[in-house]
């Protein structure tokens, strides 16, 4: 057993609950790979904000967890060494099992997600509650979810948002114990979140029902990738085929993170914007083989699309 506590890193719950209060939004940003986090530090730093380093079942198979922990303990002293000691979070993302819950716990994680929101309510209540108690004898947070985002979520593909059910949320809360919860209000992963013709908007009026039944209680919003439409640009311009890739207008999520919205997850954004910086190295640079010529840039393009959420989407620059 590793306690998190060792490795410098920090739970999420006096993060939540100051973001709730000063009306901002921690990132949550999935990494997978030594430049991904990088990045994610590097950005985190220049800005003073504190940051949730997210890891998802599909980066443990591809990175391999021991890999990632260590990276994360890593990125305690590599902020130090940048000038800015910030709270880091190592958070699980879309667990699905207590065992999954209970494997990265021991491992260090300081943060765990149990995503039952595909399961019928009771079951989803016991499940997280079963996580609940076993993280919080550790001190680890637990983010639940009430609600199902349309798109693809741990390989399970709906069709249709289900929405949050407002009128679900206080017993869900009450009775699992969780320290935050994931709520589903039009957000979706991946790249394609709206269809052409389609108004790109969100339920904002749900999550003000949902806040009024449990005020000041840390929402959290997954699939929240914007896709800057600048960065698809670049893409296509360098011999990208990407077709109809919308995302969440960053005005509406600003205004999410002003409520009790206190956690943002972005990742498909951060994809967008290495693919792009590494199609334009490839065409320009056809002659280059040496990877650090396309992950550097890559690395960097990452950076600044951290510093532009951070700034101008969650407002969680100046926290630390
Ligand atoms: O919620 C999904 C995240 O973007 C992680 O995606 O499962 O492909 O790593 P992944
Ligand atoms: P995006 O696909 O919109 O970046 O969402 C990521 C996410 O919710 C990770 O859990
Ligand atoms: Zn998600």
């Amino acid at each position: 057993m590793v306690s998190y506590k060792d490795l410098g890193l920090v739970n999420s719950r006096e993060l939540f609950a100051k973001a709730v209060k000063g009306g901002y939004a921690i990132p949550a940003f999935n990494f997978n790979n030594m430049e991904q986090m990088q990045a994610i530090i590097s950005a985190c730093v220049e800005t003073k904000s504190p940051v949730i380093l997210q890891v998802s079942s599909g980066a443990r198979k591809y990175a391999n967890q021991t890999l990632l922990r260590y990276m994360a303990q890593g990125a305690v002293a590599y902020a130090a060494e940048l000038g800015c000691n910030i709270p880091i979070v190592l958070h699980l993302d879309h667990g699905d099992s207590f065992e999954l819950c209970r494997n990265c716990i021991e491992y260090g994680f300081s943060s765990v997600m149990i995503d039952g929101s595909h399961l019928p309510y009771e079951e989803n209540v016991a499940l997280t509650r079963r996580v609940v108690e076993y993280a919080h004898q550790y001190d680890v947070t637990v983010e639940g979810e009430l609600g199902v985002l349309a798109g693809v979520e741990d390989d399970v593909k709906a069709e249709h948002h289900t929405y949050t059910q407002p009128e679900e949320v206080e017993d869900f809360v009450k009775r699992t114990g969780v320290d935050s919860l994931a709520i589903s209000i039009g957000t979706s992963h991946g790249a394609f979140k709206f269809k052409p013709g389609q108004k790109p908007e969100i339920r904002l009026d749900i999550l003000t029902e949902i806040e009024k039944r449990i005020p000041g209680f840390p929402i959290v919003l997954h699939g929240s990738s914007s896709v800057p439409q600048d960065i698809v640009a670049q893409i296509n311009a360098y011999g990208g085929k990407l077709k109809d890739s919308i995302g969440i207008p960053e005005d509406q999520l600003r205004k999410a993170a002003r409520s009790a919205v206190c956690k943002i997850n972005i990742d498909s954004d951060g994809r967008l914007a290495m693919t792009a910086a590494i199609r334009k190295v490839f065409v320009e640079k056809p002659e280059e083989f040496d990877p650090r010529k396309y992950l550097g840039p890559a690395r960097d393009q990452l950076k600044e699309l951290y510093k532009h959420k951070i700034v101008h989407v969650l407002g969680s620059d100046n926290k630390v």
